[in-house]
């Protein structure tokens, strides 16, 4: 799958939430609700690791809330991890992360030990929406602080609670096939990235799978139990005026048509992943990462042994 990749901009965001963590006492990963496993970004666990973690699974209105309740389940099982849902209309976002963070590191506090805390989340999760709305209480600039750029914006959750933004821009890390389909989906990968007809086709898949229901209401396609992916986007298509002359299908209107439905929430509070799917398509990202190793170290040694073999 193509996708793009950002090594460059990667490194520096990395090294410098690494600086930024040796000061840091709560961890915020702000997750897209709809798909909180494919827009987690893996390194932000691996340097954050020990670190209490708060996952914020954002946009939980475009998301179905019986999965948004089991991924929150999901995460509170892990060790010193807390999870909240949340979306832009929340009128008091800071009162439900003061709380989270607090429950996470019980011993920091008061005026001679803040709370300091870092949030990231890769791009579209909303994550500026979110600060606006923080910022709009408390904004204090920092001085001479260890750890902390001089000049940089925190805002204080609560007079003893400093919540600073990630430095630099953290971009999906594409672990699995499926991950990649869903940040698309969900508008987090660049409209060039992949092929849009690929990605309505899997969104489709997976809303025949779990959103029959929707679908028909959005688009009255009826039953649609026998017809393949690829159809019903032809038949979304027809219904919705996506014609060429000649009678012809406009696949491509069609697909912009059930993308951006899906993006502005008209099919429904959807989401693209459950907890278990996302674990057994990890899994098999893993075994499959781990056998093209063991074959590209096999082609490795047969070339060695052509080699030695020659020069004999
Ligand atoms: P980022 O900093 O993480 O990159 O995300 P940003 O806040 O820019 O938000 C990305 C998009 O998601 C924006 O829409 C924003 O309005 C929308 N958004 C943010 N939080 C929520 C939420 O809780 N629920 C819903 N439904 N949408 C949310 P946009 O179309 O890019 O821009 P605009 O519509 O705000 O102009």
């Amino acid at each position: 799958m193509a996708i793009q990749w950002f090594p460059g901009h990667m490194n520096k965001a990395k090294k410098e939430l690494e600086e930024r963590l040796g000061s840091i006492d709560v961890v915020i990963e702000m997750l897209d609700a709809r798909l909180p496993g494919s827009s987690a970004n893996p390194m932000i666990a691996r340097l954050a690791r020990g670190k209490p973690a708060l996952k914020v699974l954002n946009k939980q209105d475009l998301a179905d809330p019986a999965a948004t309740e089991q991924w929150l389940q999901w995460y509170r099982k892990q060790p010193g991890t807390q999870a909240i849902g949340l979306d832009a209309s929340d009128s008091a976002p800071a009162q439900k992360l003061v709380a989270a963070c607090r429950e996470l590191a019980p011993n920091r506090g008061g005026i001679d030990k803040p709370l300091r805390v870092v949030i990231c989340g890769i791009p579209n999760v909303g994550k500026s929406t979110l600060i606006n709305s923080l910022m709009g209480k408390r904004i204090a600039k920092t001085g001479n602080e260890p750890g902390i750029t001089k000049g940089q914006q925190r805002i204080m959750l609560a007079d003893d609670i400093e919540l600073f933004d990630t430095p630099g821009m953290l971009w999906p890390k594409i672990i699995v096939p499926q991950g990649g389909f869903n940040l698309a989906a969900s508008g987090a990968v660049g409209r060039n990235a992949l092929d849009e007809e690929e990605v309505v086709l899997e969104l489709l898949l997976y809303l025949m799978k779990r959103y029959a229901t929707e679908l028909d209401a959005r688009y009255k396609v009826g039953e649609i139990a026998d017809l393949q992916d690829w159809q019903l986007l032809e038949l979304i298509g027809k219904k919705r005026g996506a014609v060429l002359s000649g009678g012809r299908i406009n696949i491509q209107k069609a697909a912009e048509i059930v993308l951006t439905d899906f993006r502005d929430g008209n099919i429904g509070r959807i989401s693209l992943e459950r907890p278990e799917e996302w674990a057994a398509w990890e899994k098999a990202a893993k075994e499959h990462e781990v056998l093209r190793a063991a074959q590209k170290e096999n082609a490795r040694l047969e070339r060695e042994e052509k080699k030695k073999g020659v020069r004999k």
